[in-house]
């Protein structure tokens, strides 16, 4: 009873107000999320059930802001004439509002804020302003608090733009399943029905050889589909998404950021778990660096990378690999599986003993992964399928050479020249999880075991192909060139709807 007090109230205000209107939901939102972690930090500092328990209240708010922002896109003759003198008359009257899971960390977080600052950064007289709103998924709270000053206080600003439905182009970026109506709780995208807005893009992504097919038909429900790939744009069409509204917008890579130049190594040795072969005698010996950064899921073809590196290396080889990973849907026990996986492999122990793997499970701030990279000699990642593989490109980007699946989304930039791209022995089939029956790629571990080794013993092609890999995420994926085709894509959807 007591919150709808408090959303009658804001609504209320907000029609003398306008600019309190967004403003007002999201300040407590966020104060409800200070609260839960001053619970954390003071009162229960390790209860995941608290913290649960707090973001599904904070969650459970989304109704009142739902609502909120509804009120606020319907567009009151009292509400306009209060809100006009406020509007320069020099501003554009479109809005692109962008839905993603943007406080949630994870792969279309990130997307999703390189799409917004670029925009935000590159384009100097946009015809539209710029607008977000979380969705998709649950807010982190390590992620917001990790999050830069600058980007924290731009999203507060951009969650303030002042929109109507009918001069809105909504970008859904997230799963189809979220998309409305969503199948699980979260705030609905579009936030309306469909022909309310202007336009409504989904932007979405899948690592299989096809679409589910409940799948094709959110797709089919919007005006556009935004892929990243020449893959997908070939998946959807092929799973029954309407090829007229499929458009390849490939992902942005700030190539400031990572740039091999500004950075020196990471202590790797300091950070890594030695999991498998002996502690060095002479820590200062310096060994070739194999470096693989994922997930811990099948997919990403860890037993793939693991069985090769382990048969084609041993101690004596003066290698190391280090695998940089985080839970998904498992524990943190990463040392055992990878003990588990080879005692029931065939693989045999060397005479000279194990090739060294190190583990690094601890949380690594973006602010400290390109140092990473460039501990490395090499980035390894015989994955089964990708969206993108943005790994892939940020090392790439760091003119390290990589060794990726030749197969899915890093089709879109792996060449001859400027990588090492893995060839896929045959298609297999998803056994498990929401993608069952589907196809994806199975990695050589042949090749790889003969890529691993080539690139050990060709060094200066391999410092080579990583030149060539920052030179073309520069000309084609950088910033300013990915907000150029966004804004001219957005510019036609303007001219044509
Ligand atoms: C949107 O709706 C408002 C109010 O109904 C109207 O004044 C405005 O011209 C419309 N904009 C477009 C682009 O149709
Ligand atoms: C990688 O895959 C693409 C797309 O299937 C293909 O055109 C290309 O020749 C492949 N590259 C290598 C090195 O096998």
């Amino acid at each position: 009873m007591d919150s709808h007090g408090n959303q009658q109230q804001s609504i209320n205000q907000s029609e003398s107000l306008p600019l309190t209107l967004k403003w007002k939901p999201f300040a407590v939102y966020f104060f409800s999320i200070l609260i839960l972690l001053l619970a954390i930090s003071l009162t229960f500092p390790n209860s995941n059930f608290y913290r649960t328990q707090h973001l599904k209240f904070t969650f459970s708010s989304h109704s009142t802001l739902l609502q909120t922002l509804l009120g606020f896109f319907t567009p009151t003759e009292k509400r306009k004439q209060s809100s006009t003198p406020k509007i320069p008359i020099s501003k554009p009257p479109y809005c692109v509002l962008w839905m993603a899971p943007l406080l949630s960390g994870g792969g279309y977080c990130s997307e999703g804020w390189s799409y917004i600052l670029a925009l935000y950064e590159h384009i100097k007289n946009p015809t539209f302003r710029l607008a977000i709103e979380q969705h998709g998924d649950l807010e982190s709270l390590e992620f917001w608090d990790g999050l830069p000053e600058y980007i924290r206080s731009l999203a507060f600003e951009l969650h303030q733009t002042d929109c109507r439905m009918n001069e809105t182009i909504v970008i859904c970026h997230s799963e189809p399943g979220a998309w409305n109506p969503p199948l699980f709780e979260t705030l609905p995208c579009p936030p309306a029905a469909y022909q309310n807005f202007k336009a409504v893009i989904g932007r979405t992504m899948f690592e299989t050889d096809r679409l589910n097919p409940d799948h094709v038909k959110r797709c089919n429900r919007m005006n556009y589909v935004w892929v990243p790939t020449e893959f997908h744009v070939s998946t959807f069409v092929g799973s029954g998404v309407d090829p007229s509204k499929v458009v390849k917008i490939v992902q942005p890579i700030d190539v400031k950021f990572f740039d091999p130049l500004l950075y020196k190594p990471f202590d790797l040795a300091s950070a890594g778990n030695l999991v498998l072969g002996t502690p060095p005698h002479n820590s200062n010996a310096k060994k070739f660096v194999f470096l693989s950064i994922f997930k811990w899921e099948y997919r990403k073809g860890w037993d793939v990378l693991l069985k090769s590196y382990l048969e084609e290396f041993s101690e004596a080889d003066g290698v190391a690999l280090y695998m940089l990973t985080n839970p998904y849907h498992t524990d943190r026990d990463f040392g055992n599986k990878i003990v588990e996986f080879v005692e029931h492999s065939e693989i045999e122990k060397p005479e000279n003993g194990w090739a060294p793997i190190y583990v690094i499970d601890t949380h690594i701030a973006q602010i400290d992964l390109p140092r990473m990279y460039k501990a490395a000699n090499v980035f390894v990642l015989p994955s089964r399928g990708e969206g993108w593989g943005r790994p892939i490109v940020e090392a790439m980007a760091m003119s390290l050479p990589v060794i990726a699946t030749n197969w899915s989304g890093p089709t879109e930039f792996l060449t001859e020249e400027n990588s090492y791209p893995l060839l896929v022995d045959r298609m297999s089939e998803v056994m498990e999880g929401p993608f069952k029956g589907h196809l994806w790629a199975e990695p050589s571990v042949s090749k790889l075991r003969v890529l691993m080794r080539h690139v050990m013993q060709n060094i200066e092609e391999a410092k080579d192909k990583g030149n060539k890999a920052r030179e073309d995420m520069i000309r084609r994926f950088s910033p300013e060139i990915v907000a150029k085709i966004l804004a001219d894509s957005i510019q036609i959807i303007l001219e044509n709807s």
